[in-house]
């Protein structure tokens, strides 16, 4: 199989749904093969794993709860022994639970940070070690990269969300930090911030009506972004085409960020 990412090795956290199976799809339909992370949803992974491979390309499907520091080593342990190693990961694994300010619990702040922040430290410094290991690659221009799915709400506040955003400004800078230190080596640190993507993380927003509507006033494209979309812009930046890119989020969210709220006003 040839394409973008031809004899690369890819580790997609959260690739059952959403943003990280259109991930590990486009990822292995540019030339990857795919370790497929899951941590509750065996079936779909298998799913997206069988997708794959009727598509003549190579996948593995590894659970783990990202926030787990012994099965983020388990899972990296896995993919390295199956695929030799891997020189791609997108943490993407991710998840909400909104409530206000009075109403969130102590564990709600804690889940949310532990899946959404503390997973992209344990996956990025499992990563980190296995480029180190391995060494660079011959007709590869880094030594590694890793993808940190983001969000708008790295930037954009979000009322009834201090959990979420928190955990998405956090990744911004770990980020940062984390390419400012590793780029010496060559590998390269990306965010990527989607903005409304179609998938269950925001389901009951986009199937109401009234609430799709209201949406649709954040976003200055006038559309929904598919996973596909995201996806097209991991490919390309976990290939050598975006050798130079490093320590910066690449927003895809139809101008989300651009605040729309302001246009004709302000
Ligand atoms: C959230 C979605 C939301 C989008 C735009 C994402 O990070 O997960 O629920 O629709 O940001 O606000």
């Amino acid at each position: 199989m040839t394409g973008l990412l031809a004899g690369q090795k890819a580790l997609v956290t959260g690739a059952s749904s959403g943003i990280g199976r259109a991930c590990a799809l486009a990822m292995a339909r540019a030339g990857a093969a795919v370790a497929v992370n899951y941590n509750s949803s065996a079936e779909n992974a298998e799913r997206v794993a069988a997708e794959i491979a009727a598509d003549g390309g190579e996948a593995l499907t590894v659970r783990a709860d990202v926030s787990d520091e012994g099965a983020v080593d388990a899972m990296f342990a896995k993919a390295v022994d199956s695929l030799g190693t891997v020189d791609i990961v997108v943490a993407n694994a991710g998840i909400q639970s909104d409530s206000g300010i009075v109403e969130m619990t102590l564990e709600q702040w804690q889940r949310v940070l532990a899946v959404n922040l503390q997973g992209q430290f344990l996956c990025a410094r499992a990563a980190v070690r296995e480029f180190r290991r391995r060494g660079m690659r011959p007709g590869c221009k880094a030594l590694g990269k890793i993808l940190c799915m983001s969000s708008v709400h790295e930037v954009i506040p979000w009322a009834r969300r201090v959990n979420y955003a928190a955990s998405k400004g956090g990744i911004m800078l770990m980020m940062k930090s984390l390419a400012q230190e590793v780029a010496p080596e060559r590998i390269r640190v990306v965010g990527i911030a989607p903005g409304a993507i179609r998938t269950s993380i925001n389901e009951s927003v986009w199937k109401d009506e009234a609430a799709r509507h209201a949406l649709l006033q954040l976003i200055p494209y006038g559309r929904l972004g598919e996973p596909d979309d995201i996806a097209k812009a991991a490919v390309w930046l976990a290939s050598d085409e975006a050798d130079y890119v490093t320590g910066t989020t690449l927003y895809v969210d139809g101008g989300m960020t651009l605040y729309p709220a302001f246009r004709d006003n302000g």
